[in-house]
């Protein structure tokens, strides 16, 4: 019998589709019932208090996590190729024992691509840790695995951006460098997802705003609207 003929990936569809996303752990819903359309070159803001369910969003979008009830669906990349989706995380994510070169070295050879040490090093010094790249990342600081993480984030260069409390750890130079970033990445043509505590920061910066409340979608507007909207629901 021959392989089944690959599924062209869908141009119409926006590169990132979520459809009465949910997810539960135990009896109580973590996110439920979360629609999302995000055509490339369009951002959406992410907001809700702590336990709202936004990193277990992320996760489903990233598909990490198996929804409960939903889906989630990825268009195809403008090469024409199924999109491919990145989570710049806030919890560990690196071999502590490996040295920054090291990470952009192996996941270079997890994606199939050809590793070259100056592209390398020119990344590390974009996100400013020039001259770091052969120590342990144990050593790293908080904000420098932070930095580490958004390189691998960069190199993997994905159609699908999701950001789950990216200027936690970073000082004022950092929070310029992913101001910077998320600018380009949406310019380029990405689609961007932040989840982010600092909803005044962001909001400015991106175009939609999803409010999740226990997990559920509580207010949908254009991004610079949400600030109003949380001081809103606190009332
Ligand atoms: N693996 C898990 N097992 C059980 N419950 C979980 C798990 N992960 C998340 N939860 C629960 O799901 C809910 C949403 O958690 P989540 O981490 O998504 O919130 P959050 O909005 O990211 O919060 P924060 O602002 O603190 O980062 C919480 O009630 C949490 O306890
Ligand atoms: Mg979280």
């Amino acid at each position: 019998m021959s392989a089944p003929a690959p599924v062209a990936p869908d141009r119409a569809t926006p590169l990132l589709v979520a459809d009465g996303l949910s997810r539960r752990f135990g009896d109580r819903w973590a996110v439920a019932g979360v629609n999302v359309r995000l055509a490339g070159g369009r951002s959406l803001l992410l907001a809700g208090h702590n336990g709202a369910g936004k990193t277990t969003l992320l996760h489903l979008l990233a598909g990490l996590l198996r929804p409960t009830a939903g889906t989630r669906a990825l268009g195809a990349s403008p090469a024409g190729r199924p999109a491919r989706v990145g989570l710049l995380g806030h919890r560990g994510q690196h071999w502590l024992d490996l040295g920054a070169l090291d990470h952009l070295r192996v996941d270079a050879r997890l994606l199939g691509r050809r590793y070259v040490r100056a592209d390398a090093e020119a990344l590390l010094a974009r996100v400013g840790l020039e001259g770091r790249g052969r120590e342990p990342v144990r050593q790293f600081s908080a904000g420098m695995q932070k930095r580490l993480a958004l390189a691998r984030l960069l190199h993997l260069d994905p159609d699908v951006a999701l950001f789950d409390e990216p200027y936690g750890k970073l000082d004022g130079d950092g929070v310029a460098l992913m101001d910077g970033v998320l600018a380009e990445l949406v310019a380029a043509g990405k689609a961007v997802v932040v989840a982010s505590h600092l909803v005044e920061h962001v909001a400015v910066r991106l175009d939609a705003g999803l409010l999740l409340d226990r997990g559920e979608m509580r207010w949908v507007g254009a991004a610079a609207d949400l600030p109003a909207a949380l001081a809103e629901a606190r009332r």
